[in-house]
């Protein structure tokens, strides 16, 4: 098939791209570049420069190159800054999102890959979260992945469009081709790694939650295996496939599951393997909590293995921090932009 993988020049979709390729499939990537790097884009992979918000653009782009189904990777992400500027992730994440459904409603493309996140859960009750759990984001970018969501619902039940969406949790490692380079970097793996280089010490947000070393847990999923869920839940959307819908059309659910390992790690234990890992300690500081950081977040990944025949290969945490590390020693000027 051919996919038009929004976001393909970011961590996420870049990944993903080389998955789909791998696996035999046409791409082209619509980016913005706003946070992605064109030279991290496989040659093989068609690269369009332009934003997913232009209905118009996006469906010429989709009738022009005879795309099958979307990928949607593109998106407003940082979480500080959705509490800051809620309008611009309202009028990217989700008005933006529904103009690209539109453009791929007009095009006759009735197949999309959502890339939501954990997000959307909040503080859950239980660990580990089913995709049944409610639904109650404490930030801005949670609530617009929420939104996307129930719109990708909507167009299921009224105009047949097939879809799936993957709640992750915390991405992590590399390939030997692509690494997490994001600016600002939020994440703890590449900021451990960037504080081992002798960039900015680390700053722990607090020591004091109610887990076994006080630092909060999290299910950390190696981008790889995310990427091969993307193949999985795009063929799941193939018309003549029912886990997606009915095979004779008409309305549809998505297709919901949490990309996770089902086990979680402390901000100690991560501390501790980077330090493994580069084989020195790894300066850091303890700071305040931070709001909205639950104590645990792990996923319960039952639903992606049952529907998608999914399983987490690569996500040891030696592994996902070994890969990051390797890759940004071999590629100390990160993609040279
Ligand atoms: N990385 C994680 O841990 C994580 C966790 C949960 C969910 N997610 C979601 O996964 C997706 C990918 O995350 P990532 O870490 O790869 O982010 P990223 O910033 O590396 O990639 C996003 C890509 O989208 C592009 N983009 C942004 N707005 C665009 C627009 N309007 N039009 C076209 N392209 C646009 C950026 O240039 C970038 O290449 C996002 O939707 C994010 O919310 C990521």
């Amino acid at each position: 098939m051919k996919v038009l993988v929004t976001g393909g020049a970011g961590y996420v979709g870049g990944v993903s791209v080389d998955a789909l390729l791998a696996a035999g499939h046409e791409v082209v990537v619509l980016d913005d570049l706003s946070t992605g790097h064109a030279g991290s884009v496989h040659p093989e992979a068609r690269l369009v420069s332009g934003t997913y918000t232009d209905e118009e653009g996006t469906r010429h782009l989709l009738e022009r190159e005879g795309v099958n189904a979307i990928l949607h990777c593109a998106a407003r992400s940082l979480v500080a800054e959705s509490m800051a500027n809620p309008a611009r992730y309202y009028r990217e994440n989700v008005a933006g999102g529904v103009a690209l459904l539109e453009a791929a409603r007009a095009a006759g493309v009735l197949r999309v890959v959502f890339s939501s996140s954990a997000a959307t859960y909040g503080v859950p009750d239980a660990t580990p979260i089913t995709e049944d759990a409610p639904l109650r984001p404490i930030n801005a970018y949670g609530e617009t992945k929420r939104a996307f969501e129930g719109a990708l619902r909507w167009y299921g039940a009224a105009y047949g469009l097939r879809s799936a969406i993957l709640r992750y949790f915390n991405v992590a490692g590399a390939t030997e081709r692509l690494g997490e380079v994001h600016r600002p970097e939020t994440h703890l793996i590449p900021n451990l790694l960037i504080a081992g280089e002798g960039g900015p010490a680390l700053t722990l947000f607090g020591e004091d939650y109610p887990t076994p070393d006080g630092t909060p847990i999290r299910d950390y999923i190696h981008v790889a295996d995310l990427a091969d869920a993307h193949v999985a839940a795009l063929v799941a959307t193939d018309p003549s496939d029912a886990r997606t819908g009915p095979v004779a059309g008409g309305p549809t659910e998505p297709v919901i599951a949490n990309l996770g390992t089902s086990s979680g790690f402390s901000v100690r234990d991560v501390l501790r393997e980077a330090e493994a890992v580069i084989g020195k300690p790894i300066p850091h500081t303890v700071g305040a909590r931070r709001a909205g950081d639950p104590p645990v977040l792990v996923a319960s990944n039952g639903r992606a293995r049952e529907v998608l025949g999914w399983t987490a290969r690569r996500s040891t945490l030696p592994e996902m921090i070994g890969s990051a590390w390797a890759w940004r020693r071999a590629h100390p000027e990160g993609y040279g932009d």
